[in-house]
């Protein structure tokens, strides 16, 4: 296995959150230092213990992962520190049209972009050129299943996550040959506090833990795209292929319509 699918020096966003903090006490172990962020300072600090008392060395900051200036300044600072081997863009939010009575207000769609898409953006943007240079380095991106299929309930959800998915696949053609991998995780339903907002069914939903487990084991993989469940996966990938308009009756079928 290379050597920087087995990193020592990890950056995640989003920590404070379910998958996030499963991802942390995932790689958390002695000899490897963990730069931890997310808002709720609470429960990052929660978090920043756990992985402590397993022996990581651990450095959090709490930020807005939409002040892209922070954000940059925060991971070049780090990079600078600690030679970031993995950095996993996790940090996100959702919302839904049945939230507000006329679907996703602009507010809601203009923040939800500047998070998901452009923090996400200026969390890794940062460490492609010293990755580059380095030769080594590995960037992960958390999109979605709904990646390959936009569904109603959540159109600039979707729409996020699509882009992520466009953005790492790119990144992955231009960064592999130089020697830094690039990874798109597409997780179906997890349970956390995100999920839990998700007005539709919520097929295969798996546990925190399980779903770090099987990110960790695809990026030691070096795997350019890491998706889960399979069932799932399958049949939003599906939905991608067939006919739009039959893939719209089949969502309205199964209640993901609006
Ligand atoms: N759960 C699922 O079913 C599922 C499925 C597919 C993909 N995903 C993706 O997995 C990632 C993690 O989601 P999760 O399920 O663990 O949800 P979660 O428990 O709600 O965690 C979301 C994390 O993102 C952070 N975050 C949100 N907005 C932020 C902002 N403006 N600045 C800084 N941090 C911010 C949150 O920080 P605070 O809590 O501190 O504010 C939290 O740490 C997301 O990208 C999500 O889209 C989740």
């Amino acid at each position: 296995m290379p050597s920087h699918f087995m990193p020592q020096n990890i950056l995640i966003t989003g920590a404070s959150g379910d998958i996030g903090a499963a991802l942390s006490l995932t790689y958390a172990a002695p000899g490897t230092t963990l730069m931890l962020t997310g808002r709720n300072a609470q429960r990052l600090q929660q978090v920043s213990q756990q992985a402590t008392a397993r022996g990581a060395e651990v450095i959090s900051n709490c930020m807005d992962i939409a002040d892209s200036g922070a954000v940059r300044e925060w991971v070049t600072t780090m990079d600078r520190q600690h030679t970031v081997d993995l950095v996993i863009a996790n940090a996100g939010i959702t919302s839904h049209i049945r939230e507000h009575a006329t679907g996703e207000d602009w507010q809601t769609i203009e923040r939800l972009l500047q998070t998901n898409l452009l923090g996400a953006l200026a969390t890794i943007h940062p460490l492609i050129d010293a990755m580059r240079q380095r030769r080594r380095g590995q960037i992960a991106l958390v999109s979605s299943l709904s990646a390959w299929y936009g569904l109603p309930l959540t159109p600039s959800y979707c729409a996020s996550k699509a882009a992520l998915k466009a953005y790492g696949e790119a990144l992955h053609g231009w960064l592999a040959p130089q020697g830094v991998a690039v990874s798109v995780i597409l997780p179906g339903f997890v349970r956390s506090a995100m999920s839990e907002r998700f007005p539709g069914p919520k097929p295969f939903m798996i546990e925190p833990a399980q779903a770090a487990a099987r990110i960790r084991r695809g990026l030691e993989r070096g795997q350019p795209r890491i998706s889960f469940p399979f069932p799932l996966n399958l049949g939003m990938w599906c939905l991608g292929v067939l006919p739009a308009g039959l893939s719209s009756r089949i969502l309205r079928w199964l209640d993901y319509g609006g």
